[in-house]
């Protein structure tokens, strides 16, 4: 008993509602039925992983605890039971006594998952406590956390922010720190006069050991783990288009709760030109906020739109004057950013819940097509075309 009182942190203070949530975390983490077991190491590092809870889980998880704990190590409860007034030894015992005839394997895999879901529940504090976003985590963005609002900066402009297979990696980093910090509302916005030229066509150039097939394999995956992040945003996420926009950048947009543009954005999907065919959910997207005749002159004949006709089709918001587009979107911005939170957030989980599944099996498809493309005569000659072109010059 010693040794499990040693082991739990010194908690401060004690948050009944905190509490009741990460109970109903457990509940369901608990009765995992998976045939997962946990290692002798799992349930060590479990042990250290406790200590570094912050806040009071609750008598009743701390019980459960200790009982998993002595399960897992002693097996059965087989010692006297406490006398009616030791209180705090009875509901020990009694919580000991509860699991019965339960393995000690199997315990130490309840008391894993169980620690796990401490652990996991507590990770939003943890992530909001860093500087969001410092020079040190990122190197093709910059991300800022000011008067509520997250903003993600994509910082290529002397390559028209066009996304590396390293900005793929980092938006996604950022998106899931941006998805559990404190802010109100993130923003996507591009540095530079574009805000992003799309997939940087140098991502197919570098040919890695297992030769071209795994690089489409590859770059589907994080195609697929990249639109996933968009899909599965938990808070509003708006789109401050400062230029032109190209490709993914584009075809994404279909996937944010509001998007701002400048009159002086365009908005070009040149898939066809590249051999190649729509991503970001814009195949289902695009079709369903312009009608399928608009959403092919984009998604199949290349039209490049300007802002108001952007907006005329639903693709944009709002179009602004440029001389004054960063100040007025801005101060719109930060008076939405200070509604409240939660509410926000959960009604922007019940509109993108209702096709959030939909969204995923799209994502799919037009992944696996892309990848079957991207090995295709068709987008090789594209790209060399591209690139033999900027050579001339
Ligand atoms: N992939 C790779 N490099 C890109 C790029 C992209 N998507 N977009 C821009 N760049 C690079 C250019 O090669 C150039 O590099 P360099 O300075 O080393 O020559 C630099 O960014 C500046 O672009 P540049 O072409 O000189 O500017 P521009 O104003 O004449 O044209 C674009 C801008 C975006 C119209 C043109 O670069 C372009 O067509 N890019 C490809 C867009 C595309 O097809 N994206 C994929 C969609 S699926």
């Amino acid at each position: 008993m010693a040794t499990v009182l040693k082991l739990l942190p010194p908690w401060r203070f004690v948050r009944f509602s905190r509490a009741t949530q990460v109970t109903s975390v457990l509940s369901v983490q608990l009765h995992t039925t998976g045939a997962m077991t946990a290692t002798v190491e799992e349930f060590n590092q479990a042990k250290v992983k406790l200590g570094t809870l912050r806040s009071d889980p609750g008598n009743e998880v701390k019980l459960k605890i200790y009982a998993l704990f002595k399960q897992a190590t002693q097996g059965p409860c087989n010692t006297p039971k406490p006398g009616m007034l030791d209180f705090v030894n009875k509901a020990k015992w009694d919580a000991w006594k509860s699991l019965g005839s339960v393995s000690q394997e199997e315990a130490r895999k309840q008391y894993v998952e169980l620690i796990s879901s401490l652990v996991a529940a507590e990770a939003p504090a943890d992530v909001g406590a860093q500087p969001t976003g410092s020079a040190a985590t990122f190197q093709t963005l910059q991300v800022t956390t000011e008067d509520n609002i997250t903003t993600i900066r994509l910082d290529r402009p002397q390559k028209k922010n066009a996304i590396t297979v390293e900005m793929y990696n980092e938006l996604i980093e950022a998106l899931e720190l941006a998805g559990k910090d404190d802010s109100v509302i993130t923003v996507i916005t591009g540095n530079g006069d574009y805000y992003c030229s799309g997939n940087d066509l140098n991502n197919f150039t570098k040919i890695p050991e297992g030769g071209i097939e795994k690089m489409a394999k590859d770059a589907g995956e994080l195609l697929r783990r990249y639109v996933k992040a968009y899909i599965d945003f938990p808070k509003p996420l708006i789109a401050v288009v400062n230029g032109p926009a190209v490709g993914v950048s584009v075809t994404l947009l279909g996937l944010f709760d509001v998007v701002y543009a400048t009159e002086k954005a365009t908005f070009h999907t040149p898939f066809s030109q590249l051999g190649q065919s729509p991503e970001g959910c814009s195949s289902y997207t695009f079709p369903k906020m312009m009608g399928a005749a608009k959403a092919s002159e984009m998604l199949l004949f290349n039209k490049k739109l300007t802002a108001t006709q952007a907006r005329e089709q639903g693709l944009v918001t709002e179009v602004f004057p440029d001389t004054s587009f960063q100040s007025e979107v801005w101060a719109r911005l930060k008076a939405y950013a200070k509604l409240p939170r939660n509410s926000l957030a959960l009604s922007k989980q019940l509109i993108r819940g209702m096709e959030r599944e939909r969204l995923h099996t799209v994502n799919d498809q037009e992944v696996e097509r892309l990848v079957e493309r991207w090995l295709s005569d068709e987008c090789m000659q594209a790209i060399m075309s591209f690139f033999q072109a900027k050579a001339k010059l």
